[in-house]
């Protein structure tokens, strides 16, 4: 790794911008939808003239509003009996304060493709839970994503616009039906801000003119839908809106712009591994595996005698490394038998996304590099790039050796937990040959002189 790699600060904006791309992926939309939402209601902001401290919250609370969406992927991909990124992608577009097409919605995302006879029985399944069913998805996904707002640092006004970013004006709304002012103004902007983005996106400006206009005082605060009119009225606002895509471009318009130490990493590690625990939430299956992998890759590499600064560097890569995993359907994360070629495919992409997401961050470009390099395998056998021996990152070598450890000794909905004597025999049979020598001996003297550090059970502190 370069000395001078990590003298440099970090953009607050920049990072949080840049992960806000991985949780676009859960939500079903493409990079940037987050981005551009911030780009939107950060100009209501202003023509509303909120003051600086507040449009400070409301710039966090836009890049972030979706950072609950891993709390429901699993339960939206179970009801629905189809792809969570599909169903939510849908959603977005429907009405679904209104009865008639709330069930042309769930008629449609019932097990698409599928037998009529089993997609009857899921439509059937899906009536049977209705709205109150609906109304707690909606409330898992908010209240986590208060939470993680929340954790992040943003403890005043942002979580509250977080919390009920769906609740509508005429109180027709999620998860508690709030109605008029009892909605928090900057709930009320994440709203409009995030339907305006996505009509705009797939259907232009018109269209986003339009739904904005049907759900005045409806769905959104007429106040707020005439300020957001004259300004897309104004000239060349869709054209600005057309040119922000990039986190640094985002970054510019933070009003109160901050910087993160590279010098200690602490506040880097707490976000990282905050953004770990969203991963991991995604499938039942993947509780705090992220969190797991990075602290027992960070522990191999203590063991193998690296300095502290690589530790930590290790530590970042592992709670970053299944990141886009955010962007794999919980079809395929939660099938319980063998994937075909096509799902196979879908789920090596994620260290490629994993790569994309942190791509933008160029004082961090070493660890994308690390994380993304965790399935690649000595022989050349591995995924993204196929690197072999020594092209992978020495961090991404033991990564993948503590990401190999902690997913075989847990259970898979397609095989059971397998016992340490189980795990090694397993791993033992690629040591050196798909798995690095050094980093799998670290492991074993691990496992022999300090197991405790090896066998964390949830929760981790
Ligand atoms: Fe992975
Ligand atoms: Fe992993």
């Amino acid at each position: 790794m370069e000395d001078n790699e990590f003298q440099e600060n970090i953009s607050t904006a920049e990072l949080v911008a840049s992960l806000s791309r991985a949780l676009d992926l859960t939500e079903g939309e493409p990079m940037g939808h987050a981005i551009r939402a911030c780009w939107i209601g950060m100009s209501v902001g202003q023509a509303l003239g909120l003051p600086q401290k507040e449009r400070g919250e409301l710039y966090y609370a836009l890049l972030l509003k979706d950072a609950g969406c891993t709390a429901n992927a699993q339960q939206v991909s179970n009801w629905f009996g189809t792809d969570d990124r599909t169903a939510k992608y849908a959603l977005k577009t429907v009405n679904w304060s209104n009865l008639w097409q709330a069930t042309r919605y769930a008629v449609g995302q019932a097990r698409p493709g599928a037998p009529w006879r089993q997609r009857m029985q899921q439509i059937v399944s899906i009536g049977k839970r209705g709205p109150k069913a609906a109304r707690e998805l909606v409330a898992m996904r908010c209240t986590r994503g208060a939470d993680i707002v929340r954790q992040l640092g943003w403890v005043d006004v942002a979580p509250q616009a977080v919390l009920n970013l769906d609740e509508h004006w005429d109180g027709s709304g999620q998860p508690k039906g709030l109605r008029g002012h009892a909605i928090p103004i900057l709930g009320r902007i994440l709203g409009l801000a995030q339907t305006v983005e996505i009509f705009w996106n797939r259907s232009g400006p018109s269209a986003a003119i339009e739904v904005v206009c049907n759900r005045r005082g409806t769905w959104f605060d007429p106040e707020l839908v005439d300020i957001f009119l004259s300004l897309a009225d104004g000239p060349g606002f869709w054209e600005q809106l057309s040119q922000v895509e990039s986190p640094q471009a985002i970054a510019q318009i933070d009003p109160s712009p901050t910087t993160i130490s590279l010098d200690s990493m602490e506040q880097l590690l707490h976000i990282a591994r905050v953004f770990g625990e969203v991963v991991d939430a995604k499938t039942s299956w993947t509780a705090m595996h992220s969190v797991r992998t990075a602290l027992y890759a960070s522990n191999l590499a203590k063991i193998l005698g690296w300095d502290e600064r690589s530790q930590q560097e290790t530590l970042l890569a592992g709670f970053f490394h299944d990141l886009g995993k955010l962007g794999v359907s919980n079809l395929i994360l939660d099938k319980p038998g063998p994937l075909d070629a096509e799902e196979r495919q879908a789920i090596e992409r994620h260290p490629e996304l994993t790569y994309h997401i942190l791509e933008p961050l160029k004082p961090l470009r070493e660890i994308a590099r690390i994380a993304a390099s965790h399935h690649e395998r000595l022989d050349g056998t591995g995924y993204h790039h196929h690197w072999s021996g020594n092209q992978i990152p020495a961090g991404g070598r033991v990564v993948a050796v503590a990401d190999v450890y902690d997913a075989l000794a847990h259970a898979r909905p397609y095989r059971r937990q397998l016992n340490t004597d189980e795990v090694l025999e397993i791993m033992g049979q690629e040591k050196g040959a798909k798995l690095w020598n050094d980093a799998m001996e670290a492991l074993l003297w691990g496992l022999r002189e300090t197991p405790d550090l090896f066998q964390l059970s949830d929760p981790i502190d």
